[in-house]
């Protein structure tokens, strides 16, 4: 391989064994631009379920389909040729029984070249994690916060505080010995993230945790500041995106209300400009 050959993809086996090396990094995705513009600073990009919020303006992740996971799990592959794609099984999708679990995740992975699936759940989960794994689907594990579940979590609030930490602990330990190669942790306690972190074998990947995780994920919508209904407190700005865009908006509107726009140089002439002679 030559000193200037390109990155290669990494594979679920990767990421794991970046564990202790140097920090995962990723954000998501859903669409082939966004995709191909972060493709060359992330690690592995998730195709997060929530597109549904982010981009279909639903008021959960629980209207989120196999459907819409495909098309942007299509779209995203398209963007990418450095990260690894990750896609999240939605809602309904994987927690009545393994096989079903399984006929999903493979259609997911089969229609979308998606490396691993991503699913929500820890202990209840795990024997789902394992039949998957053995059956040649790699599985990114979310504990903590899981939107998916915020009717019986009773919305979104830190989870694992005080007597509850045991309890996440555990189910990280169960996911990571039923085979997950990596899990996210949502929204817990700093020293719970970073006890995990120390306890378990894989990778833990954390949004809203510590940053002593071996990896970080963020929304990227929420990131750029093009997602504005709400800001968890988790996430860190690093433009506004959102506010560029209504300046740009509003130009483009007086423009076209004062007749400035299109102007001389985006419109078309009768004849088509001569050729110069010596070309
Ligand atoms: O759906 C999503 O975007 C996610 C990340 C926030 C981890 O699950």
């Amino acid at each position: 391989m030559s000193a200037t050959a390109e990155k290669i993809a990494p594979l679920p086996g990767d990421i794991r064994l970046m564990k202790g090396q140097h920090p995962i990094v990723s954000l998501t995705a859903y669409t082939t631009p966004m995709a191909a513009a972060m493709d060359a600073h992330c690690d592995f990009v998730l195709v997060g379920d929530s597109v549904g919020m982010v981009l279909h303006g639903l008021p959960s992740t629980l209207g989120v389909t196999m459907e819409m996971m495909i098309l942007h799990g299509k779209a995203v592959a398209r963007g990418l040729t450095k990260a690894m794609m990750v896609v999240d099984m939605p809602f309904g999708s994987y927690e009545e029984s393994p096989q079903q679990a399984f006929r999903n995740a493979a259609r997911l992975m089969a229609e979308t070249g998606a490396a691993a699936v991503k699913l929500e759940g820890g202990r209840t989960m795990a024997e789902t994690i394992g039949f998957l794994v053995k059956r040649g689907v790699p599985v990114m594990a979310h504990i903590g916060l899981t939107p998916q579940s915020i009717n019986t979590l009773g919305g979104y609030k830190v989870q694992g505080r005080a007597e509850q930490a045991e309890a996440i602990l555990a189910d990280a330990k169960a996911v990571a010995e039923a085979g997950a190669f990596s899990v996210v942790l949502e929204k817990i306690p700093q020293k719970l993230a970073d006890r995990i972190t120390a306890e378990v074998a894989v990778p833990t990947i954390g949004i809203g945790a510590s940053a002593g995780c071996d990896g970080q994920i963020l929304v990227v919508d929420d990131m750029l500041g093009l997602f504005t209904a709400f800001k968890p407190k988790f996430v860190k700005r690093y433009a506004n995106l959102g506010d560029e865009m209504q300046v740009a908006l509003a130009a483009y509107a007086e423009d076209v209300r004062a007749r400035r726009f299109p102007g001389s140089e985006h419109v078309f002439a009768d004849q088509a400009p001569q050729k110069d002679a010596k070309k």
